[in-house]
């Protein structure tokens, strides 16, 4: 019970990584406000679990409705703990000269500008208990170039940065900010993005698993869930700032086919550093 009498909002908690999360810290004792613009799946999974998650409509673009929701975590239940800025879509993609403007900012809108309104709204709940975890999450896209759409990229990028900074003003107040680079994670969002299907879940997880460094293994949302228990719980109590890649290695430059090391690095084989 690694989250025992703590409070979590989770915005983007109705589907994939979000929903894994909310499951993970509910089983580990925390309650969770599950935020999210899709009323009927984020209804249906507060209800599987009970009197410890409750359902709020949230746009995240909405700053009303943000606000609202972290005021339903200490309304409903009584204080605001830890926060995870989730939601997110794919959004604008394709070559840089044909991106369409307005869908740029509006990616933007969700993926950063969601972020910033998170945190915005968390951190007086938390200033006032002198405690907080907030976790962001970015991708691989926000720390090297080249894994994902210009604007996811940038926006993903944009909250990396927004992680530091806030993690180094709000620390004062006792407050930690850190945030999780995923690699692709099999969810209706990667699915979406590779086969223009959310629901083409199997067939998504046969292109994760074979683009993964570690052999015969995909990204699952749950390993996710398991990095942001970390980063909620008092155990991370002097992590702050951090950006936790949880990509199986994709972002050291590893990738399914790469010799073993002490083939590809001749002063390891020389050195007898077998299997480093
Ligand atoms: N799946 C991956 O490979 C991957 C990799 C890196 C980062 N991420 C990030 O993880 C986060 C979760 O994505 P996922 O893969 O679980 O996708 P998902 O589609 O399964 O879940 C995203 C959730 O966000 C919600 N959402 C979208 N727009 C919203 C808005 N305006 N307000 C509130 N909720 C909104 C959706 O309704 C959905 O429930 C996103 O920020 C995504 O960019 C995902």
């Amino acid at each position: 019970m690694r989250l025992e009498g703590k409070v979590a909002v989770i915005t983007g908690a109705a589907s994939g990584i979000g929903r894994a999360t909310a499951e993970r810290f509910v089983e580990e004792g925390a309650s969770v406000i599950v935020g999210d613009i899709q009323r009927e799946l984020g209804e249906e999974l507060s209800k599987q679990m009970g009197g410890s998650a409750t359902f709020k409509f949230c746009d995240v673009t909405e700053e009303k409705d943000v606000k609202e929701l972290m005021e339903s975590a200490v309304s409903t239940y009584g204080s605001l703990d830890i926060v995870m800025n989730n939601a997110g879509i794919v959004g604008s993609r394709g070559p840089i000269s044909s991106t369409d403007a307005s869908e740029f900012k509006a990616t933007l809108d969700i993926l950063l500008y969601g972020t910033f309104l998170g945190i915005k709204h968390a951190a007086p709940h938390m200033e006032r208990q002198k405690s907080g975890s907030i976790i962001n999450i970015a991708s691989t896209a926000g720390v090297t170039g080249g894994l994902g759409p210009h604007v996811y990229a940038a926006a993903k990028h944009g909250v990396v940065g927004l992680t530091k900074n806030v993690a180094a003003e709000l620390c004062r107040s006792g407050i930690r900010v850190n945030c999780i680079a995923p690699g692709s994670t099999v969810t209706p969002l990667v699915a979406a993005a590779y086969m223009d299907d959310h629901e083409a879940l199997e067939e998504v997880s046969e292109i994760v698993r074979a683009k993964s460094p570690i052999l015969n293994r995909p990204g699952i949302p749950i390993d996710v869930a398991n990095a942001a228990l970390y980063l909620a719980s008092d155990e991370s109590g002097n992590t702050n700032g951090h950006c936790l890649v949880v990509d199986g290695g994709l972002t050291t430059g590893s990738t399914p086919n790469d010799p073993p090391h002490s083939d590809s690095m001749p002063f390891l084989r020389e050195a007898g550093q077998h299997g480093l």
